[in-house]
C-alpha cells in the first residue's frame, strides 16, 4: 500500500509531543503483566504475543507510525490487516467523528430515513461506476459477503456458489464456506452445502464447474490477498465474468481487501476493466476507527432481495448504516480523494507510452474510475 499523505503535513501537531526514537534490532520490552484481557477475552492470544516478543504497549499510533510506552517508533507494515489506508488516527477522520457526536442526532434510531447513508451510497457508487446502483451496509468484511451469498441466491434462486481455492473471504459460516483451508475451517462444520472451490486464476475449472451445474455465484477476490499477493491475468477475470454472464450466474467481487484506491484505482476490478454484479468493500471504508461494510449492487440485484414493502428490511442488521461509521466512511473517502492517494496510479496510466484517452482520464479521474487506458 502505498502512504503518499506527507506524514509532517498531516501530523505535526499530533507528533509535537511524541517521542522520536526509532525502534532499534533489539528485542522489544513487552508486556508481562496480567491484565482483564487475558483473564476475560483471549489468554492464548496474550500467550502468542508474548512468545513471539510482540506484546507490546503502544501509546499513540499515527499515520504509520506506532510509539510505544517505552519511547520507540515502530512503522506498522500489518496496517491492521489492510484497514489503515489513510494511516492511523488520521486528524480529518476524528474531527469528523466527534463532529458527529456532538450533534446528538439520530445515530441507531431504526425508525429514520438516515441520509447520511444515502450520501456515503451516493458517493461509493459513483467512484465505482458500472452500474453499481444501490448498497447494503454492513459492519465488518464477512457480514458483507454474508449478504453477498444471500442476495446472489435472492436473485438468481440458485442454491451454489462457486469460489477459488485458497481465497479468504472470511469466518462467519457463510464466507468460511468460501474458502478451502483446513486450517479456517476445522471443527466448525458442516458449513454451507452447494459451494464449490477452484484453482485461482484457472479459467478451465471455472469453465468446467460452471457449465456442468447452475450456481448463484462466482465469488473472487480480484487478485487475493491473504492468499499471497497473487494477481490473476486480465483475460481470467474477463473470461470467467463472461461465463458468469452465459450462464445467469452472478460475478461477486470481494474487494474488502483490493478495494478503497489500496491498487491505484478505487476497485481492483477497474483495473481489469470488470463489470461485476456484485462487490463488497470494507476495512479501509472505516477510516481505520469506525466498523463498516458496504455491498455495492446492481438494481437488478436490489430488486430481487427488496422486492416489496412486505421484504423492505428482508435483509439488515441492527447497526447497519449507524451514523458513526457512515461519517467515518464519508471522512475517509475526503481524504482519500483530498490527498489524492490514488493519483500515483492515475499519472502512471496517464503517461504511459499508448494511452489514447490521456484527457478523459484526466477529468474522470477525480469523479469515477470507470476509465481506462
Ligand atoms: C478479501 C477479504 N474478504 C473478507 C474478509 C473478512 O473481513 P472481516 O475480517 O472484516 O470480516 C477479509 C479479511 O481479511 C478479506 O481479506
Amino acid at each position: 500500500m502505498r502512504q503518499r499523505a506527507s506524514p509532517g503535513k498531516r501530523s505535526a501537531s499530533h507528533l509535537s509531543n511524541m517521542p522520536t526514537q526509532t525502534a532499534t534490532a533489539g528485542a522489544p520490552s513487552t508486556v508481562a503483566t496480567a491484565s482483564n484481557y487475558q483473564e476475560y477475552v483471549n489468554p492464548r492470544w496474550v500467550t502468542l504475543l508474548n512468545l513471539l516478543g510482540m506484546n507490546v504497549e503502544y501509546e499513540r499510533c499515527f499515520g504509520c507510525e506506532l510509539f510505544t510506552k517505552d519511547g520507540r517508533r515502530i512503522l506498522d507494515f500489518l496496517s491492521g490487516y489492510c484497514v489503515h489506508n489513510i494511516g492511523h488516527n488520521h486528524p480529518y477522520v476524528i474531527r469528523a467523528l466527534k463532529d458527529e457526536m456532538d450533534t446528538c442526532g439520530p445515530a441507531m434510531l431504526q425508525s429514520h430515513v438516515p441520509e447520511i447513508a444515502g450520501e456515503l451510497a451516493r458517493r461509493l457508487c459513483h467512484l465505482a461506476g458500472g452500474g453499481l446502483e444501490k448498497v447494503y451496509f454492513g459492519s465488518s468484511g464477512s457480514e458483507g459477503v454474508e449478504a453477498a451469498i444471500k442476495f446472489a441466491r435472492a436473485t438468481t434462486g440458485r442454491a451454489g456458489i462457486l469460489c477459488a481455492k485458497s481465497s479468504f473471504h472470511g469466518l462467519t459460516a457463510g464466507a468460511l464456506s468460501l474458502m478451502n483451508d483446513a486450517f479456517w475451517r476445522e471443527g466448525f462444520g458442516p458449513l454451507l452445502a452447494d459451494t464449490q472451490a477452484v484453482p485461482f486464476a484457472d479459467i478451465s475449472a471455472v469453465e468446467t464447474a460452471i457449465t456442468s451445474e447452475p450456481y448463484a455465484a462466482l465469488v473472487l477476490e480480484p487478485l487475493q490477498a491473504e492468499g499471497g499477493i497473487r494477481v490473476p491475468s486480465r483475460e481470467y477475470l474477463q473470461q470467467a465474468q463472461e461465463l458468469c454472464r452465459r450462464t445467469g450466474t452472478l460475478f461477486v467481487v470481494d474487494e474488502v481487501q483490493t478495494g478503497m484506491f489500496r491498487t491505484g484505482t478505487f476497485l481492483a476490478a477497474h483495473q481489469f476493466g470488470l463489470r461485476p454484479d456484485i462487490v463488497v468493500l470494507a476495512k479501509a471504508l472505516s477510516g481505520g476507527l469506525m466498523p463498516v461494510s458496504a455491498v455495492l449492487i446492481t438494481d437488478k440485484v436490489y430488486n430481487a432481495v427488496y422486492s416489496s414493502l412486505k421484504r423492505a428490511i428482508v435483509h439488515t442488521s441492527t447497526s447497519s448504516e449507524n451514523s458513526l461509521s457512515m461519517r467515518a466512511g464519508l471522512a475517509t473517502l475526503d481524504v482519500l480523494e483530498n490527498e489524492d492517494l490514488g493519483a500515483p496510479y492515475i499519472l502512471a496510466k496517464l503517461f504511459a507510452p499508448g494511452c489514447a484517452h490521456r484527457w478523459q482520464a484526466l477529468k474522470w479521474s477525480r469523479k469515477s474510475a470507470a476509465w481506462a487506458c
